[in-house]
This record gives structure tokens, C-alpha cells and sequence, in this order.
């Protein structure tokens, strides 16, 4: 299970709701989405005037963004733009907010959780840690830190970056009269909140000061454009690829199938390793590493996963003579030299 696709969401709409959960009495809460089995969500908090809790710590990893006012963190002032990445089990010294703040919270491993300690939990990954003024102590850069690229006039900041993952967390902004033709989707979940303006994409329309979305993979989003421009907070759970096309009719599934014969014609002894472990979608299933990699008796374009822009690229020889190479060291690994420490 993952967070339902929800979009376009306008929290400004809706109201708070006294936040009950130890840590958070004195905050009100709203949901921007929930992961209903694991409790993983991301909410909009404002912690009221007078708020207070102690040093202590969350079991799952918290993000926090401050959009408006001012929170004490130990000795220091946090305030607007204020991010903060803090890892499960690193305790934060007392927080409290004399006159309010509203922020982002996000609660990534499992549901919102506080505990009351000074210490450190001893198995936290506390170089993790982010605390970053994100409007003054950090610059703007151009948007193509993935290729291909959204268009010039998107610009980020990255605050954090998972290097298991690759999950990411941003500041984006889009200048006045942006616009992208182009309709996008990605193998990675994928988040927004407006901090303050209006985007519009051509399946969910405007996205104004306030929206927010959690959208799964391989749906399509775009063209886009901004006629007076925004600045979001952004996140994704994994890697973030730009598959473009111009297809406005593609379903999930079709872009998901596009999106593995990228990797049958790219990649094509990985993706004959994922296919003969994955079962369901090769012809022999997981008969043996050697065989399903080499399914020689099968023509290529009953394998090769359907691409929608390039229907008959199965048939393309160099296609055909990349898909039917056999590698033999899965077979060496398999049977004698063992040189792993799971052997
Ligand atoms: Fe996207």
C-alpha cells in the first residue's frame, strides 16, 4: 500500500483539528496525505502561541518547513524558510513558540511520534540531520539536476538527498510566464505544497498559494504553465526520472510498460535479471538464472514491453541482438567459486 494519489488539494480551504498526540498538545493539525498501513503522512501544523514541549525524540524520520512565524529550537530562533531534516531517534532539545508558527511536518517511516528524552537513541543516523535557513543561507540553481530536464525558468534549491534513495526534498520556483509543453510522469512518488502561488497543469488545472499534491508514479502531469510564478516545497520518495512524450491519453499502466522498454533496449541485462526474478512477466519464470536470462526460443517482441511512441522497436536488430546476449558469469556465480559472505 502507498498514500492515495491526491490532487489538487487546497488545505486553505479546510480547517484545523486540535492535534491530540503527546508532543503536539497545543498544535492543531490537518492531514495533506496519509499512508494508511505504515501511519507515514505529511500534515500541516501551526503550533499555537505558547506551545511547549521537552527534548525528545520520534521513532520515524520528521521533516519540518516553517512557513510563517517564529519556533524556538534550544538556543535557537527558527523562522520563516527554516528546514529541518531530523533522523528517527535523534532527540531535538525543547521547542516551544511564544507566538505561533505554521509549518510542514512530515512524518516519513511510520505515524506522528514523540517521546519525551534528552538523548539520543543509540542507533540513530545522526549525521543526517539538516537544519538549513532555506530563503537566506541557500542559493537558487538551475532545474536540470536530473536529465532530461523540466524547462529553463524552473529553478530549485535541494535541501536534502537521500544517497540510498535518491529520494529528494526541494524548494522549487517557477519565474513569471513559465511554461513546459511537454507531459511528464516518473518511477517515484512525488509531492508539492504551494507555499505561495499558482501553477496549472493540463489534467488537475490550477494548483494555487496553499495546494498541495501526493502523486504516485507513472501518472501524467503537464504541459504547465505559471503566469505570475510560485515557490513550492517539493519531495519525492526515490529517484526522480523525467519520462516526457506528448500522449495525453496514456494511462499509468502504459506508462510504466514505456517506461520498462527504456530499460529492456538501455539496460538489457539488467532488465532480463529483474524479469526472470520478477516471475510473473517472463514467458519460463524463475526456471534458473542461466535459462531466464536467455530465452532464446523466444522472439524479442514477445517480450519486449510495449512502448506507445515506439510500437515495433522490438523488431530493431540492435534491439534484438542486445536482448539475446547471454552472460554467462550468473552461471559461474551459481556453481563453484563462491566468493560472497552469504555463501
Ligand atoms: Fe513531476
Amino acid at each position: 500500500m502507498t498514500r492515495p494519489h491526491i490532487e489538487p488539494y487546497v488545505e486553505l480551504n479546510e480547517d484545523y483539528k486540535a492535534f491530540g498526540l503527546p508532543g503536539f498538545t497545543g498544535s492543531d493539525f490537518k492531514t495533506l496525505s496519509l499512508d494508511p498501513e505504515t501511519g507515514a503522512c505529511s500534515l500541516k501544523v501551526r503550533f499555537n502561541a505558547g506551545y511547549s514541549r521537552k527534548p525528545g525524540m520520534s521513532y520515524s524520520d520528521m521533516e519540518l518547513f516553517v512557513l510563517g512565524g517564529t519556533m524556538q529550537l534550544g538556543d535557537q530562533v527558527i523562522g520563516e524558510g527554516h528546514y529541518l531534516f531530523v533522523p528517527a531517534g535523534m532527540a531535538l532539545p525543547a521547542i516551544t513558540s511564544e507566538d505561533g508558527c505554521e509549518t510542514l511536518v512530515f512524518f516519513n517511516d511510520a505515524e506522528p511520534h514523540w517521546q519525551e528524552s534528552d538523548e539520543h537513541h543509540e542507533l540513530t543516523l545522526k549525521a543526517g540531520y539538516v537544519s538549513l535557513n532555506t530563503y537566506k543561507d541557500a542559493p537558487w540553481s538551475g532545474g536540470s539536476i536530473v536529465s532530461p530536464s523540466v524547462a529553463t525558468g524552473c529553478m530549485i534549491k535541494l535541501l536534502r538527498y537521500d544517497p540510498l534513495t535518491e529520494a529528494m526534498t526541494f524548494l522549487y520556483c517557477m519565474t513569471p510566464e513559465f511554461m513546459q509543453d511537454n507531459i511528464s510522469y516518473h518511477d517515484c512518488g512525488e509531492e508539492s505544497y504551494h507555499i505561495w502561488g499558482t501553477s496549472w497543469m493540463m489534467q488537475f488545472g490550477d494548483l494555487p498559494t496553499g495546494g498541495y499534491f501526493w502523486r504516485p508514479p507513472y501518472i501524467n502531469h503537464g504541459s504547465f504553465r505559471s503566469k505570475l510564478g510560485c515557490i513550492a516545497l517539493g519531495r519525492t520518495d526515490s529517484k526522480l526520472h523525467n519520462y516526457f512524450h506528448f500522449n495525453p491519453w496514456t494511462n499509468p499502466s502504459e506508462n510504466l510498460h514505456r517506461a520498462a522498454s527504456m530499460l529492456y533496449r538501455q539496460r538489457p541485462q539488467l532488465f532480463k535479471w529483474v524479469a526472470a526474478h520478477g516471475g510473473h512477466n517472463h514467458p519460463h519464470g524463475p526456471v534458473g538464472q542461466t535459462a531466464a536470462v536467455a530465452p532464446t526460443d523466444v522472439a524479442p517482441t514477445d517480450v519486449a514491453p510495449n512502448d506507445f511512441e515506439h510500437v515495433d522497436y522490438g523488431d530493431d536488430p540492435q534491439v534484438q541482438m542486445l536482448a539475446n546476449q547471454v552472460m554467462r558469469f550468473l552461471e559461474a556465480d551459481r556453481s563453484g567459486h563462491h566468493h560472497h559472505h552469504d555463501d
